[in-house]
């Protein structure tokens, strides 16, 4: 068992970039991963809601999938140079959240989801939204992106 997990970030101190348009979307993100987190830490004390924890695994991986894809599209649009390392930094990212989410189905088991939702994430959402979308959200909000 994982004790003393540490608090998910606070989805109004997300680090901002210079697009509002992909703000929002890390903010719903931030939201969703929350209300995850709060179903897994039940689940950690005995209440497990199954039902649940697959339904906000589902929404979740299913939001990062079209915030990836609308970045990527973006990055396209606006001939941002560096589209390969940020488009496969995401293409990594959902393949791990794909396993993720399978094993979840096939076993649930809360114990991976809460080690990488607590311990991996937040620090690969805080380094990815202040280098990779940053620079991205620069690049396209002076060539006139919104
Ligand atoms: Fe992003
Ligand atoms: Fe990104």
């Amino acid at each position: 068992m994982i004790d003393n997990l540490r608090p998910l970030p606070d989805p109004s101190s997300i680090p901002l970039v210079a697009l509002e348009s992909m703000n929002e979307t890390h903010r719903e993100e931030l939201e969703m991963v929350n209300r995850l987190g709060t179903l897994l830490t039940k689940a950690m004390e005995g209440e497990a809601d199954e039902k649940a924890i697959s339904a906000e695994t589902a929404a979740w991986v299913e939001h990062t999938r079209l915030h990836f894809k609308r970045e990527n599209e973006l990055m396209l649009e606006y001939g941002f140079p560096a589209y390969p390392v940020h488009s496969s930094e995401h293409e990594r990212m959902l393949a791990l959240l794909d396993e993720l989410h399978k094993t979840w189905l096939e076993s649930h088991s809360v114990e991976p989801l809460v080690a990488f939702l607590f311990e991996s994430w937040p620090e690969w959402f805080e380094m990815h939204v202040n280098t990779m979308d940053s620079i991205t959200a620069q690049f396209i909000n002076q060539r006139g992106g919104a």
